[in-house]
């Protein structure tokens, strides 16, 4: 099948699922109802390589291509797409921005521990008034003696309240306009960070997402990303990477409730035959296999030019929207193929309909994505 995968690639796909259904499967249900953080579940993760699995070895990840990185996620995924985004955070826009904007001092300081897992890592870019218009963001770094003193407003930051080092961007030179933000590390335990109480979400109810406001908090200077005024690049850049990771978190919910509905399908009876031998649930199958079938494709396609080191841009987007809007249609179809049963808490495919929502949300709307893949276009 496209694309050919190398024998590491299907042992780190085999690995990643294997761990999945042995380690994360058995307590996925009751982390949805209680709301509890997977910590030993990410703590394994880290030991495996699987938190910072693009980042060399020698600033302690696992030094893999990025479609390992997207099929391993893709598997998270399958059985519990709270874990994949924890894991896809870390590594996409925590440790890809300080990789590949970072100095050696910064890479050994924040990239060894978050690509370890030793602790987590996020990304501090959307505020209350700046989601989808990113660089209206109100955040201030203000210049003080050896670095900068940031305040401002951070809004849905997932691991916040269980991460350590989150790349933020803040306006530091305010008569610049949007090319006044840099980007900066900022460790969560500077007096001066206050994370809020976790929000209490639809979905991905065991990942951690919180607001966060910023008194003051000082980042040394050792600690901005690039060349002064790049935040919106490095966050950009971060966010292409980013939505093919949440592209492949939506492929392996839709290919689950995919599953689910076939094994139902294969037991359920109505009208004295199975409900797969009801043309009209044939019909839903089918088309949720097509649609399923082409976003894979579109996955692996922008993560395999992602590691060609060829432009991605609009592979990245185009993978996302598609995906994502196909997959809340493929979890559609499984709680209506599932019936009243679809719609209680003890049928998987009630968790997948929740937590597959948001992904046609964050690391940029469909709205977003059209607007990213028109502008390649007419670029
Ligand atoms: N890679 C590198 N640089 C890029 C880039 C990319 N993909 N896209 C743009 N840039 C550069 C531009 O070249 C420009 O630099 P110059 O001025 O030097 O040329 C700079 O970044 C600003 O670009 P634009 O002028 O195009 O910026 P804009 O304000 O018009 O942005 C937008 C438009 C693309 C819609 C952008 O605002 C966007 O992507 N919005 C969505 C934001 C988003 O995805 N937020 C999600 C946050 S993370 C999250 O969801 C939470 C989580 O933890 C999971």
């Amino acid at each position: 099948m496209f694309p050919q995968f190398t024998e590491d690639q299907i042992a780190i796909r085999d690995a990643a699922r294997a761990f999945a259904q042995a380690e994360i499967e058995p307590g996925a249900m009751a982390r949805d109802a209680s709301g509890e953080f997977p910590k030993a579940i990410i703590a394994q993760l880290g030991e495996m390589g699987f938190m910072g699995m693009n980042v060399p070895e020698q600033y302690g990840g696992a030094g893999v291509d990025y479609l390992s990185y997207i099929l391993a996620l893709e598997q998270i995924a399958y059985v519990d797409a709270s874990v994949a985004v924890t894991m896809s955070v870390n590594n996409s826009v925590a440790c890809a921005p300080i990789l590949n904007f970072g100095s050696e001092v910064q890479k050994q300081a924040y990239l060894k521990p978050l690509a370890s897992g030793e602790v987590l890592g996020g990304f501090m870019l959307t505020e209350p008034d700046a989601g989808s218009d990113a660089a209206a963001l109100k955040t201030k770094a203000v210049k003080v003696d050896g670095g900068w003193k940031l305040s401002g407003s951070k809004a849905w930051i997932t691991n916040g309240g269980v991460g350590k080092y989150f790349v933020c961007m803040a306006i530091s030179h305010p008569e610049k306009g949007k090319k006044g933000i840099s980007a900066f590390v900022l460790d969560a335990d500077t007096p001066g960070v206050h994370m809020g109480r976790p929000e209490e979400k639809m979905g991905l109810r065991s990942s951690k997402t919180v607001m966060v406001s910023l008194e003051d908090a000082f980042v040394p200077d050792a600690a901005m990303l690039g060349k002064g005024c790049d935040g919106l690049k490095i966050a950009f850049h971060g966010l292409d990477g980013g939505r093919i990771g949440i592209a492949a978190q939506a492929l392996g919910i839709a290919q689950r409730a995919l599953d689910e509905s076939v094994a139902y399908a294969k037991t359920r009876k109505t009208f004295g035959k199975i409900l797969g031998e009801h043309q009209a649930i044939q019909t839903y199958l089918a088309e949720m296999t097509a649609r399923v079938q082409a976003a894979r494709l579109l996955v692996y396609k922008a993560a395999s030019l992602k590691d060609a080191g060829q432009p991605c841009t609009l592979e990245a987007a185009t993978a996302k929207l598609f995906t994502t809007e196909n997959a809340m249609w493929v979890c559609d179809r499984a709680v209506q193929i599932h019936g009243g049963y679809g719609y209680s808490r003890e049928y998987t495919v009630e968790r997948l309909y929740r937590d597959v929502r948001v992904t046609t949300i964050y690391e940029g709307t469909s709205e977003i994505q059209r607007m990213v893949i028109a502008r390649a276009l007419m670029a």
